[in-house]
């Protein structure tokens, strides 16, 4: 049995498209209500807040899981990457009201001390980090467009996809910082242990993500 860490909310629908276009029983998984725990022939599925793919494959609760770039990055996990998936693309952008946006024109001393809202702590600090900038940091869990309306911080750090959530509430990006999509991951421990029963798992997944590019 191989178990995959799969994430809930939106991109879960991906990850359905991509076990199911590599050939893996998906029945149960497109019918899993609210059920957390999916077996179905072969395989185990384990249903986790995005944030937690990448402990759940660390700590061996799962041997595979297909997480996005941005939580493995916030999560300092160190993760066996396969390969990128070239879905769930979007990308980490700094966004805010217009009026912060012209500070980011002028020198980076102007940004000292900027209060950033953000899901993504560790990566919003080492991004501002690398311009010299120290910023104090606001961190909520969801929701985070709120913030700046409310004059609880200056600006955000999170994803953009559509743009939507920013549209609607007031914001621009301000500059992009980093492309994000969905990766193919999996602990080191359950690559050399198990690498005889995945490795025919990950070419069929590789495999069908290449014969999609471009389509
Ligand atoms: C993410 C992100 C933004 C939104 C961006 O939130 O944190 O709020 O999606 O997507 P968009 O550009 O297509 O509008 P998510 O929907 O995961 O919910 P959350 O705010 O509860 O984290």
């Amino acid at each position: 049995m191989l178990t995959f860490a799969l994430p809930t909310g939106r991109s879960l629908d991906d990850c359905i498209e991509i076990l199911e276009g590599a050939g893996l029983p998906v029945n149960k998984l497109k019918n899993a209500g609210r059920n957390l725990v999916i077996e179905d022939g072969s395989f185990r599925y384990l249903l986790s807040k995005p944030s937690d793919v990448p402990a759940m494959v660390h700590y061996g609760a799962a041997d595979l899981a297909i997480a996005g770039s941005d939580v493995i990055n916030e999560s300092g996990i160190s993760l066996i990457e396969f390969f990128d998936t070239g879905r769930g693309r979007c990308v980490m952008a700094i966004a805010g009201p217009q009026s912060i946006a012209e500070k980011f024109n002028d020198n980076v001393c102007g940004l000292m001390g900027l209060k950033v809202a953000t899901k993504y702590v560790n990566v919003a600090e080492k991004t501002f980090a690398s311009w010299g900038v120290q910023i104090k940091i606001l961190k909520l869990n969801g929701s985070v467009e709120l913030a700046p309306a409310l004059g609880l911080s200056d600006c955000i750090f999170d994803i953009v996809q559509t743009g939507g959530t920013l549209r609607a509430n007031g914001l621009i990006v301000i500059k992009e910082t980093e492309p994000v999509s969905l990766r193919l991951v999996a602990g080191a421990g359950a690559v050399q242990l198990r690498w005889h029963s995945m490795f025919g798992v990950v070419n069929s997944i590789e495999n069908y993500v290449k014969g999609t590019v471009g389509k």
